[in-house]
């Protein structure tokens, strides 16, 4: 959607504290042994109290509150009250919802307890792909640039970015049109003052794609490689980036 009235920014930065409420909330309970049903438990429970619906449960019929993906998972792993996190995994929690008609979405990635050098530098480096895409996504710049940019710090860290997994718009729904990539796929759309992107990069230490799990949900990489994520719901805005879901 296009923000350009004070209803609309307030809606969405209710919603937007909402996942970033569960998000945070999940991620400050991540610990060896945890499950990943119990980190769900969690979200829903902050969902609950603001009054928020679990985006992919209401969209896609998704049989959790949230996506809880490790290691080479990239995106939309099921949670389960029999999967339990060891130290050493790196997880990601994938956290969207609607609240009064407005739809915000956030990820993060992280090391359980201990995490390797590897893991850890996936991370810093997803951080920083997403951050510098959303810095790309300015009025009068192309989506092209916003995935040139994530792919730049990527490739400077040495990792790959999976080039069939991309950002979208956001705001009415769940899942808007633009598609962003994170690569310079040539898409020459100009990015406009107002309009309301989620964007998530995600980095792997050596795949370019995902496959399909034959659970029909998860996502992992093609070559069983860890895969990271960060995800922020934004306004595209002259100043930079309005982010929604810190
Ligand atoms: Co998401
Ligand atoms: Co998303």
């Amino acid at each position: 959607m296009t923000v350009d009235n004070e209803e609309d920014l307030e809606g969405l930065i209710r919603a937007g504290r909402v996942v970033a409420e569960a998000r945070d909330a999940m991620a400050a309970a991540v610990e060896p042994d945890i499950s990943t049903g119990e980190l769900d438990a969690i979200g829903r429970g902050v969902f609950r109290r603001h009054g928020a619906k679990s985006a992919p449960r209401v969209t896609y019929g998704f049989p959790g509150s949230t996506c809880i993906s490790v290691n080479d998972e990239a995106a939309h792993g099921i949670p389960s009250m029999t999967k339990r996190l060891r130290s050493g995994d790196l997880v990601n929690l994938d956290v969207s919802a609607e609240l009064d008609g407005y739809w915000s979405d956030t990820g993060m990635s992280l090391a359980v307890g201990e995490g390797s050098s590897l893991s850890l530098r996936l991370v810093e480096a997803t951080r920083r792909a997403q951050s510098g895409a959303m810095e790309a996504a300015m009025p009068g710049r192309r989506l092209r640039d916003v995935g040139r940019a994530a792919h730049t710090v990527a490739r400077q860290h040495g990792f790959c970015v999976i080039r069939d997994l991309y950002g979208h718009g956001i705001g009415r729904a769940l899942h808007e049109a633009p598609s962003v990539p994170s690569i310079d796929d040539g898409q020459r759309t100009l990015l406009w003052e107002g309009l309301v992107l989620a964007v998530e990069p995600f980095l792997s230490v050596s795949a370019g794609q995902v496959v399909d799990d034959p659970d029909g949900w998860t996502l992992r990489t093609s070559d069983s490689s860890l895969v990271a994520q960060f995800e922020h719901s934004m306004v595209v805005t002259g100043n930079g980036p309005l982010v929604l879901t810190t």
